[in-house]
């Protein structure tokens, strides 16, 4: 459901609305334009040298594995494509934007949560793969859509610290997955937050809606494949442990995404085995964006 106005004020009474940087929506504007050529790109990213610097760092990681070295951000673009950029940008100003030092929850770990995020991510981006048959998706979107997920228990944890830590211990007492706290205890959950934090961030809708349905696809009338995508990558992060911190339940699972995206067992028992790898990712991915 959309905040409620008095939440809203409550909120906007705390902090100011967390703008994407100007360099991430510009990106997005620019990305889907047939006429947009990798300089248009690369002169975006390089209006910002701390960012311009990190995406060399990422790019040159083990993360993306490329065999060559990658000298500059033009490079970067034609080697690695402009919707991965695109996402690699999105992704580094997102994690500037909720810095680690504002940590102050012991039931809340900014480590992990973003390690799940990039877990939900890296798995949403395999599943997309994996049944492009059926259903085409965007290997990208579908890894934008699982790394900002639960964006929204970030800006509890830092602009409604202690409504969150209500959720957190009633979800950790008695046994039941957050977002469930995050309505009995509140009456809003992280996935209403997003809603309002995105409000102004020209996200695709369809990654925009994955944010705000993903504990419920069915309650979309749109895109309803790729929430279901981030649904089940989320769940099967809690399914095989990806990086959850804290004692907390899974999220229910819901069976009509499973049909809806024709997965079957095998699919799951090749997340299983792909996990070393995808967590190894996820830590590359993490120590370079935090300059580790
Ligand atoms: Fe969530
Ligand atoms: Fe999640």
């Amino acid at each position: 459901m959309p905040i409620s106005e008095q939440l809203r004020d409550r909120i906007e009474h705390f902090a100011n609305l967390p703008t994407l940087p100007q360099v991430a929506t510009r990106l997005m504007s620019i990305i889907n334009n047939p006429l947009t050529s990798s300089s248009d790109v690369a002169f975006v990213v390089g209006q910002d040298l701390s960012l311009s610097a990190k995406v060399l760092r990422l790019a040159n990681s083990a993360f993306y594995g490329i065999p060559r070295s990658i000298t500059s951000i033009n490079n970067a673009v034609v080697i690695l494509g402009l919707k991965v950029i695109n996402t690699m940008v999105l992704s580094l100003t997102v994690f500037d934007m909720f810095p680690d030092d504002k940590q102050t929850s012991a039931l809340f770990d900014r480590k992990s949560f973003w390690l799940h995020s990039l877990s939900c991510g890296l798995i949403a981006k395999f599943l997309a793969t994996r049944i492009r048959k059926v259903i085409l998706f965007d290997p990208e979107e579908a890894f934008c859509a699982g790394l900002l997920h639960d964006i929204g228990k970030v800006v509890m944890e830092q602009y409604l610290h202690d409504d969150f830590h209500d959720a957190l211990e009633h979800a950790t007492i008695n046994k039941i997955p957050i977002y469930q706290a995050e309505n009995s205890t509140l009456g809003y959950s992280h996935t209403d937050i997003a809603e309002w934090l995105t409000t102004s961030w020209s996200l695709p809708s369809e990654i925009r809606l994955s944010l705000m349905y993903h504990h419920d696809p069915q309650r979309s009338v749109q895109s309803q494949d790729i929430i279901s995508l981030c649904h089940l990558a989320d769940w099967l992060c809690y399914k095989t442990g990806m990086v959850i911190s804290g004692d907390y339940e899974a999220p229910e699972l819901d069976e009509n995404a499973m049909q809806l995206l024709k997965l079957l067992p095998e699919d799951i028992e090749a997340i299983k085995e792909l996990l070393p790898v995808e967590l190894e990712k996820t830590s590359i991915f993490y120590d370079v964006v935090r300059n580790k």
